[in-house]
C-alpha cells in the first residue's frame, strides 16, 4: 500500500492580467509521504507561495492536478493547515483564545478543547502567556501561537510558507528546533517552502530544489542526516557538503532570476576564463545598464 500523502502532478499556473501573463509554475511534480517533512527550496519570486496556495485550495492550477489522500484538491479544507510569515492572529483574542478559535468554531466539547489547547501551549513554550494579547508578544512568540493555532485542528498536512522569514537569525534558529520538536511529537506530514538553504537541510527529509520563475523541479535531494536533528549537526561534514551542493544549485537559479534586469549585458554571467564574484556580477550589471551606447 502506498503511503503517499500529497501528490502534485504536472502543475502549472499562469496569472493573467491587463498587462500580460505571468507564468509562475511550469509542470511541477512532487510528492510528500505520510509523516515526511519535505522542503521546497527556491529563490525569491520563483513561485513557492503560488504552489502552496494551490495545495491549500486557495487558487486553482492552470494545468495538472493536486491530490491529497487520494482525493483531488478542489478548495480549502480543514485537512490542510497553512502557516505563513504574517502570523494572521486575531488581535482581539488572547494567546489561548487564538489557539482555541478553530476548535470553538467547530463546537469541539470544552473539556477536549481545554486539554488540546493546553497541550499545544506547553509544546510551543507559551506557558505563562495564555492571557497575553498578540500586541504584547515578540515575533517568535506570535509565530508559535500561529503554529499552535493551526496544529490544534490536527490537519492531515501542515503547509508552511517561509514561516520564520520575518524573524531574526537567533529566534529563527530556535524556532526551527521548536518546530522539529513539535513535528517529532505529533508525527505530522509537512510541506515547507523556503529560500533558506540551511533551514531546508536542517528540517527536511527530502528537499526539492526549484528553478527560478517559472518554478519547476530541478533536483530532489534526500537529507540523510539522522533524527532527532540537533543544532550541532549544522557544523557536521555531511551538513556542510549538502549546503555546498544546494548553494550551487540555488545560486544558478538566483542568477537566472536576475537576468531580465541584465538583458543589456553582453557578457555571459559565468565566464570560463575569469571567476566572477557575486558583488562583481552586480557591478558589471549596473555598468552595462548605465553606460550610454
Ligand atoms: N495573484 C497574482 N497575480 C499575478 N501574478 C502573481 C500573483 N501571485 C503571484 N504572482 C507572480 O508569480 C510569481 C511567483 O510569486 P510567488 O509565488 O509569490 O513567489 P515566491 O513565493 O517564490 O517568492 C511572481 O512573479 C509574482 O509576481
Ligand atoms: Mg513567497
Amino acid at each position: 500500500m502506498s503511503d503517499v500523502k500529497l501528490v502534485v502532478r504536472g502543475v502549472s499556473k499562469t496569472f493573467g492580467s491587463n498587462g500580460g501573463c505571468v507564468r509562475a509554475l511550469e509542470g511541477v511534480d512532487l510528492e510528500v509521504r505520510d509523516g515526511e517533512f519535505v522542503a521546497l527550496l527556491g529563490p525569491s519570486g520563483c513561485g513557492k507561495t503560488t504552489l502552496l496556495r494551490l495545495v491549500a485550495g486557495l487558487d486553482v492550477p492552470t494545468e495538472g492536478e493536486i491530490v491529497l489522500d487520494g482525493k483531488p484538491v478542489a478548495g480549502p479544507g480543514v485537512d490542510r493547515g497553512l502557516v505563513s510569515q504574517e502570523y494572521g492572529l486575531f488581535p482581539w483574542l488572547s494567546v489561548w483564545g487564538n489557539i482555541d478559535f478553530g476548535l470553538r468554531l467547530n463546537d469541539v466539547p470544552e473539556e477536549w478543547r481545554f486539554k488540546v489547547v493546553g497541550d499545544f501551549v506547553r509544546l510551543t513554550g507559551l506557558s505563562g502567556f495564555e492571557d497575553a494579547y498578540p500586541s504584547e508578544l515578540s515575533g517568535g512568540m506570535k509565530q508559535r501561537v500561529a503554529l499552535a493555532r493551526t496544529m490544534v485542528n490536527d490537519p492531515e498536512i501542515l503547509l508552511l510558507d517561509e514561516p520564520f522569514g520575518a524573524l531574526d537569525t537567533q529566534t529563527r534558529s530556535l524556532m526551527q528546533e521548536l518546530l522539529l520538536d513539535v513535528w517529532e511529537n505529533k508525527k505530522k506530514t509537512v510541506l515547507l517552502v523556503t529560500h533558506d538553504i540551511e533551514e531546508a537541510i536542517f528540517l527536511a527529509d527530502t528537499v526539492y530544489v526549484a528553478t527560478s520563475k517559472p518554478c519547476s523541479i530541478k533536483a530532489k535531494i534526500k537529507v540523510n542526516l539522522p533524527r532527532p536533528r540537533t543544532f550541532s549537526m549544522k557544523s557536521s561534514k555531511k551538513f556542510i557538503e549538502l549546503r555546498k551542493s544546494l548553494h550551487e544549485l540555488i545560486r544558478e537559479e538566483s542568477l537566472k532570476a536576475m537576468q531580465p534586469i541584465t538583458n543589456k549585458a553582453k557578457k555571459p554571467l559565468r565566464s570560463p576564463t575569469k571567476r566572477m564574484t557575486f558583488s562583481g556580477f552586480i557591478k558589471t550589471t549596473i555598468y552595462d545598464i548605465v553606460i550610454p551606447r
